[in-house]
């Protein structure tokens, strides 16, 4: 009995997320040098990623926009095909502690999918520069270029029905602290259509 009351209450995780953390965890250690820096390669070895995709799965279609190319700050854009309503928009942080991983990520590609389909919502997916070739506060001005281009540039990028005066800031990890600091400059500026 006492045991079922505590498998009830902590539910265990499945194996392959636990098997997904420990290789994550280990790749992230291992690509870690004692100086401090970080070894790229390693790292990227482990990053697999997912292509932008115009051919909609599971209801959502995905492209890269470039929001400037000087310094190769761009977004993946995750769009609901089925919905005709309009659609608040949630621009993305992805985590990985200011130095790891990308907008195209699988999981974060993934998990942004998830969100478009399930909310449903536009998904903005930033690609901030990384640390520590690029240091703070390099990665909260990317985030907060890519709302004044997306204030900027709506209907060029956004589909139609991209609602910018419902936009919400979201994160995990890094990309949480990304999301309250970009936030807290979007608060201080004035936009002309974007309301986060
Ligand atoms: C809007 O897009 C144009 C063309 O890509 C670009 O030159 C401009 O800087 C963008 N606006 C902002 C605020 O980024």
């Amino acid at each position: 009995m006492e045991v079922t009351n505590i498998a009830q209450k902590s539910p265990s995780l499945p194996w392959k997320t636990r098997l997904t953390v420990s290789i994550l965890c280990a790749a992230t250690d291992a690509s870690q040098r004692r100086d401090g820096t970080v070894n790229r390669r390693l790292l990227g070895f482990f990053n697999f990623k997912a292509p932008p995709n115009p051919n909609p799965i599971n209801g959502v279609e995905t492209s890269d926009i470039t929001a400037d190319p000087s310094r190769n700050l761009w977004f993946r854009l995750f769009v609901p095909t089925n919905p005709d309503q309009t659609l608040p928009v949630i621009v993305f942080f992805h985590g990985g502690g200011f130095v790891y991983l990308t907008a195209d990520s699988k999981a974060y590609d993934a998990v942004c999918r998830r969100f478009a389909r399930k909310v449903p919502a536009i998904v903005v997916s930033v690609n901030y520069r990384l640390a520590p070739e690029h240091r703070y506060p390099a990665q909260y001005d990317d985030g907060f270029d890519v709302l004044k281009f997306l204030d900027d540039n709506k209907s060029q990028v956004l589909p139609e029905n991209a609602d910018l005066s419902r936009c919400f800031l979201a994160g995990d990890s890094a990309g949480a602290n990304l999301a309250h600091h970009v936030a807290y400059r979007a608060a201080e500026s004035n936009f002309q259509k974007l309301k986060a």
